[in-house]
């Protein structure tokens, strides 16, 4: 299955302030809203892409548009191609891609059996099965409880030690009986490891971290003007949005004059924006969705 984007026609607006200007889609996926983009901009404008997944990298080859160029990098590194208030619009649209469920080889899917990795860049770092069988059982529960919200963390954490000092955990389908076994609720409507997943998941790629320091890079190669767009998918990432613009939360229509706002390093221009019904029915996986729009005073 291909990877349906959320909100298109809306952030994609938003993001287009000027049609000649300099754009970056910081999560490049399968180009969902970068296909958008490149459709709506001149060609004087240029779109840059960042993806840490090579196989995102490799789906970008298809794009032949002189004025798009990919990336291989987190989006934390954005400091590293791009000049101080060189970019007009940046968008984000966090967290994973369909296509990541789609092949067991990822390991993200608690459904298909694959190794257990969860690495959006797999050519680094350290795979999932590599950590859950060293770390201390005090620090499962704490990623458990800090990134999945999950309340029976210890259970589930007892359930992992006990079964790793018999044999390591490598297999996607062995974690989620593990966790589905041993679970303590058993009337939980979503599959018991559901949250544990999500957790391991954001702490293996460091998600959190690295849209914040991204945040903060973003904040510096915007021009005057210049848009971000946020989509989440979940409140710790939604938190990261609201803390980081915090000052600028209140919503300012577009027609305030900026010196009154002065204070201020970004507006809000658009708060909690969700999906339509109709975009929900067509793709289920958008429910969850929010939209948030500043743009640089
Ligand atoms: C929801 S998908 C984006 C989908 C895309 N907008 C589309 O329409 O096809 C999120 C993508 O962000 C990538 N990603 C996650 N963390 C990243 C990071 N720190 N830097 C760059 N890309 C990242 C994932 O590999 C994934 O491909």
């Amino acid at each position: 299955m291909l990877h349906f984007p959320v909100l298109l026609e809306e952030s994609v607006d938003f993001l287009i302030q000027n049609i000649d200007g300099s754009f970056i889609d910081g999560t490049f996926g399968r180009g969902g809203h970068s296909k958008s983009i490149l459709k709506k901009i001149s060609s004087k404008a240029s779109l840059y892409a960042f993806d840490k997944d090579p196989e995102a990298v490799k789906f970008a080859a298809n794009f032949k548009e002189k004025n798009f160029q990919i990336f291989h990098d987190s989006f934390k590194n954005f400091h590293r191609y791009f000049d101080k208030e060189s970019i007009d619009g940046i968008i984000y649209d966090l967290g994973t891609c369909s296509t990541h469920f789609d092949n067991s080889q990822r390991g993200f899917s608690l459904n298909k059996d694959g190794p257990l990795d969860m690495r959006f860049d797999n050519t680094k770092g350290t795979p999932l099965s590599e950590w859950i069988n060293k770390a201390k059982k005090e620090e499962i529960i704490e990623i458990l409880y800090k990134y999945g919200d999950e309340k029976h963390a210890k259970f589930v954490a007892n359930a992992i030690d006990k079964e790793r000092k018999g044999k390591p955990i490598t297999k996607t389908i062995q974690l989620a009986n593990i966790i589905k076994n041993n679970f303590p609720d058993k009337k939980k409507k979503i599959h018991p490891a559901t949250k544990s997943f999500q957790a391991f998941r954001i702490y293996i790629n460091n998600e959190l971290e690295e849209f914040e320091s991204s945040l903060r890079v973003t904040k510096k190669i915007l021009k005057k003007n210049g848009v971000v767009v946020t989509i989440a998918f979940h409140s710790l990432e939604d938190n990261v949005i609201k803390n980081f613009f915090k000052p600028s939360l209140k919503l300012f229509p577009k027609d305030i004059p900026l010196n009154n706002v002065e204070e201020r390093s970004f507006r809000c221009i658009a708060k909690k924006i969700r999906p339509s019904d109709d975009e929900i029915e067509k793709n289920n996986r958008s429910r969850s969705a929010i939209m948030r729009v500043f743009q640089k005073t």
